[in-house]
């Protein structure tokens, strides 16, 4: 296996006594596509912006492209791109104008920077709207400039910070159509965000919550490790769901999900299935019922891994 791109150890920010960071240790391999996940506040940001060299750990350690963030945090900037959550581009500037000015930022010069400037343009289908004004862009179109121009100098890492917060759900799949494309072609990407289905996207994802990564595997390893068993999503006509499912064996959880509850049981439970669960409902004299199989999201790992963290402080 190749060296780790990216290697965390312990690293932590304080913010006077708040703790905005606390101990995070992971490692991302080249190419490789790393979901950084959490809710508004649990230390995304302060991470990336330490992992990119803009921001000093009060303690422990890291190294990205093989530079340590506190001792050579200049050489980190040149080996990495970086798309702040608040978009970097200047929004009465034109797509030319912003991609010219990054372009000399990350030391690009003469021909070489008008060179790259209009193969990022063609690259990211700009160039007939390259001399609109960036505020008169649409979001998703904003976004495909702002990670161009955070490539320009072609990185080996890449960092997003929630990259498609306010774009349409069409402009976030191209995006991550062309997020795919570039781990494949061997850049690492590092990306947060809290849609937790574009997470599904991700080789691996970490969770944080209150500073501290509470969990990191693929998507899958997730579900089977913090959400296991079968899902089964059932539908009702009538009669009180919740009252019929009291006492049978093996139910781990209840969740509403619009007008259907989604029911997580053990995968050894005696009514484990869809055929099985529906009949034992309608012998307690519901009416009307569907029950169809469903599957794990990461929506459940995360809502139950916020919920035993909150346990454990309480
Ligand atoms: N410069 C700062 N000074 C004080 N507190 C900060 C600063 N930057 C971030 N924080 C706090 O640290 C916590 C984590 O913030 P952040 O990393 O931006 O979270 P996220 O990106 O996950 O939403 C928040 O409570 C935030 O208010
Ligand atoms: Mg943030």
């Amino acid at each position: 296996m190749s060296a780790p791109v990216i290697e965390v150890r312990r690293l932590t920010r304080r913010f006077g006594d708040f703790t905005a960071v606390d101990a995070v240790e992971f490692e991302v391999q080249p190419g490789e596509i790393f979901g950084y996940l959490g809710a508004n506040g649990a230390g995304k940001s302060t991470t990336i912006r330490m992992l990119c060299g803009l921001l000093a750990p009060t303690e422990g350690h890291a190294t990205v492209a093989g530079h340590d963030i506190a001792r050579d945090p200049r050489a980190v900037k040149r080996a990495i791109g970086y798309m702040s959550q608040k978009f970097s581009l200047y929004l009465d500037l034109t797509p030319t104008e912003n991609l010219s000015f990054f372009a000399g930022a990350y030391g690009l010069q003469g021909a070489e920077r008008r060179r790259r400037v209009e193969a990022a343009l063609v690259e990211s289908e700009l160039t007939e709207r390259r001399d609109t004004l960036t505020r008169d862009l649409p979001g998703g179109v904003r976004q495909r400039l702002a990670l161009v121009s955070a490539r320009l100098h072609r990185p080996q890492v890449l960092f997003l910070d929630e990259p498609t917060a306010g774009v349409a759900p069409d402009a976030r799949r191209a995006f991550w159509r062309e997020i795919r494309a570039l781990a494949r072609a061997g850049t690492t990407l590092f990306v947060t965000t809290h849609h937790l289905d574009e997470a599904e996207f991700c080789g691996r994802v970490g969770l944080m919550v209150d500073g501290r990564l509470v969990a990191l595997d693929t998507p899958d390893g997730l579900k089977k490790a913090h959400v296991p068993g079968v899902f089964l999503s059932v539908f009702a006509q009538g009669g009180d769901l919740r009252e019929a499912l009291r006492g049978v064996d093996g139910v781990l959880g209840l969740q509403p999900f619009g007008r259907r509850l989604r029911v997580r049981m053990a995968a050894d439970a005696p009514l484990a299935g869809p055929e099985a669960l529906a009949a034992h409902l309608r012998a307690r004299g519901i009416d009307g019922v569907e029950v169809e199989r469903g599957d794990a999201s990461l929506e459940d790992v995360f809502l139950e891994l916020v919920r035993r963290s909150e346990k454990q402080e309480a």
